[in-house]
C-alpha cells in the first residue's frame, strides 16, 4: 500500500458501516480520503477520531446526497480545487427497500436506481475523467456490490435491490473492457460480500425489524473490516494484476 500513501481516494457512503471501515483503513495507509455522505456530521466525528489516533493520512468529510447529480458534480469540483483529483474511487454508498416486484413503490425502486447504479457510474466516470486529465494511469475503481449481485434468491424483498446489483457486477466489467479500449492501466474490481454486520438492513426493513434482527442472528455474518481488508487487498496487488471480483461470505452462510 506504500504507493497510495499521500494520493486522494473518494469513499461514498463514508458515514456508517462498511463506508466507514473502508475510510480509516485507507486514512490508516497514509491517504487523503475524502468521505462523503449525506450525514456529514458522523463522517466530521469520524475525522476527529483519525486526527487523535494520528492516523498519518487524513479524512475529509464532505456533505453529498448521492441521488443528485448536481451534488455529485460539486463534490468532483471542490475535490479539483482542493486536493487537485481523485486517484482512487470506492462506489460503497447503496441501499436496499423492501419493494416488491409485484407491489412495490416505483419511488422505492427510484431510489435504490439513482445511488446503486445511477450514483456510481456517474462517480466513475467523474473519477476517471480526474484521473485522465492529470495523466494519473495507475487509479483504481472499486465498486461494492454484493453476492446478490451473482445470484437471485427466494427472497421476494430483495428482488430489485439485486437487479440494481446484477448492474453493478455489468458495469464493473464493462468498466474494465472500456479501459482496455483506452489502453488505460486504471483498474476495475468489485466486491462482492454476502451479508455484513451493519444498519444496511435497518432502513431496508423499517416496517418489519424483526426480519433484520433475526438475519444477524441466524449465523455469524462478515463484519465490516473484512470488507475493509478486501480493498486493501485489491488497491495493493501488483499494478500487473487486475482483480475483478471478490465474492466473500460468512463461512456459515448458506
Ligand atoms: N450490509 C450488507 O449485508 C451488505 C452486503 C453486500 C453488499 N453491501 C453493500 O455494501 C455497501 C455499503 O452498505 P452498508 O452495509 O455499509 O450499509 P449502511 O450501513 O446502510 O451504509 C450505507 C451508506 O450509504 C450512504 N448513502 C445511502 N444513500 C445515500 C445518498 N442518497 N447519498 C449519499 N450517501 C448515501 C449512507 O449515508 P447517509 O445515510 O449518511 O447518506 C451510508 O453511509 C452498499 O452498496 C451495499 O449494497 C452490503
Amino acid at each position: 500500500m506504500e504507493r497510495w500513501r499521500g494520493r486522494v481516494a473518494l469513499v461514498t457512503g463514508a458515514s456508517v458501516g462498511i463506508g466507514v471501515a473502508v475510510a480509516v483503513e485507507l486514512v490508516q495507509f497514509g491517504m487523503k480520503v475524502v468521505g462523503c455522505a449525506r450525514d456529514v456530521g458522523k463522517i466530521q466525528k469520524l475525522a476527529a477520531e483519525c486526527q487523535s489516533a494520528s492516523h498519518p493520512g487524513v479524512l475529509v468529510p464532505f456533505k453529498c446526497d448521492l441521488s443528485k447529480e448536481e451534488e455529485i458534480l460539486s463534490m468532483f469540483a471542490a475535490i479539483k480545487e482542493q486536493h487537485k483529483g481523485v486517484d482512487v474511487c470506492i462506489n460503497n454508498a447503496g441501499l436496499g427497500h423492501a419493494e416488491l416486484l409485484l407491489s412495490g413503490k416505483t419511488s422505492g425502486w427510484k431510489n435504490m436506481m439513482d445511488v446503486n447504479v445511477l450514483a456510481l457510474s456517474i462517480c466513475t466516470r467523474e473519477a476517471y475523467q480526474s484521473m485522465k486529465e492529470r495523466n494519473v494511469d495507475d487509479g483504481h475503481i472499486v465498486n461494492i456490490n454484493g453476492m446478490c449481485g451473482h445470484r437471485v434468491i427466494t427472497n421476494l424483498d430483495l428482488h430489485f435491490y439485486t437487479a440494481t446489483k446484477y448492474a453493478v457486477t455489468a458495469l464493473t466489467e464493462g468498466l474494465r473492457q472500456a479501459l482496455r479500449a483506452e489502453n488505460s492501466q486504471i483498474r476495475a474490481t468489485c466486491i462482492s460480500p454476502g451479508l455484513v454486520e451493519t444498519e444496511f438492513l435497518s432502513p431496508f426493513y423499517k416496517n418489519s425489524p424483526n426480519k433484520a434482527a433475526g438475519a444477524y442472528s441466524a449465523y455469524k455474518p462478515l463484519e465490516v473490516t473484512d470488507v475493509a481488508n478486501a480493498v486493501t487487498y485489491v488497491l495493493s496487488a501488483p499494478p500487473h494484476v487486475q482483480i475483478g471480483d471478490v465474492q466473500m461470505q460468512g463461512t456459515e452462510q448458506v
